[in-house]
């Protein structure tokens, strides 16, 4: 019996190492006896191959940790304009059915112990636009009812998107694990120090991580550091902090019914 635990990847803005991080992730709860996969539900900027499009984020899961899946099942919309998905769907008549996304992501969990999910851009990005209104990232985790746990970095200007991003999120009900800081210097200054302190102590959030900044991003030089990078990921707080997140999602999702 598979446990399909499941969370949702944002961050602070597209860029930041929502992938680098979903993917190491990935790999590194794979190091800890789970059985885990990723899956990216929309992507936005797919890269034209004769008659397919190649979903880049997932091309890079696959290069870091062998997954039992082809792109089909890891990406749900894969969209070749690199602008918004909202834009991308209309640009390209593609119809989002976030339904579609909550079925996929059913199937993964079902298989899996593990699906960590990750977000195109950060929390405030349309998905598409219909009679209703405008659907967002944030109405798309409602739907899957899943925590977020928050990529951000510790430079200038954290304090400011990382708080935002955690207001906005908390304004839309979703529980957030708390944050992985990426691009971590090996010696961080005092401001990049007080940063991460600053978005902690303003959030109430805990930080499960600091990711370093990498030399060598190529997926074998990667896939050899994993055991240096997993030092740098608090797991066992993420999980405790995932199992907290469960039961409040669960309480609200029976509250629905
Ligand atoms: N810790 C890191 N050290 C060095 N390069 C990184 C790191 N995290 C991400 N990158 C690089 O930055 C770029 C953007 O990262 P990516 O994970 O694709 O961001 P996102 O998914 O949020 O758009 C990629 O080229 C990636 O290899
Ligand atoms: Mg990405």
């Amino acid at each position: 019996m598979k446990q399909g635990h499941s969370l949702f990847v944002t961050g602070t803005d597209t860029g930041i190492g929502k992938t680098m991080i979903t993917a190491c992730l990935t790999a590194l709860l794979a190091r800890c006896e789970y059985d885990a996969v990723p899956y990216k539900p929309i992507q936005s900027g797919g890269i034209r191959m004769g008659d397919t499009l190649i979903a880049e984020d997932v091309a890079f899961y696959q290069s870091i940790h062998p997954l039992p899946y082809g792109q089909d099942e890891l990406c749900t919309y894969c969209m070749e304009p690199a602008v918004s998905p909202h834009l991308a769907a209309q640009q390209t008549k593609v119809f989002i059915d976030p339904d579609c996304i909550a079925r996929q992501l059913q199937i993964l969990r079902k298989n899996h112990d593990f699906v960590v999910v990750e977000g195109a851009g950060g929390l405030a990005v349309p998905l598409y636009e219909s009679e209703q209104g405008i659907y967002m990232t944030d109405d798309l985790i409602t739907h899957l009812h899943l925590p977020l746990l928050l990529v951000t970095h510790p430079g200038l200007g954290t304090i400011n998107h990382t708080v935002l991003t955690v207001k906005y999120a908390q304004a839309h009900g979703i529980p957030i694990l708390g944050f992985i800081v990426n691009y971590m210097p090996q010696q961080p200054n005092s401001m990049e120090r007080d940063n991460v302190r600053m978005i902690s102590e303003l959030t109430g959030l805990p930080v499960l991580g600091s990711f370093p900044q990498i030399t060598d991003t190529a997926p074998e030089a990667l896939r050899m550091q994993l055991d240096e990078l997993r030092t740098h990921i608090n797991l066992a707080l993420l999980l405790e902090r995932l199992e907290q997140a469960e039961a409040e999602l669960l309480q609200i999702k029976r509250m629905e019914e």
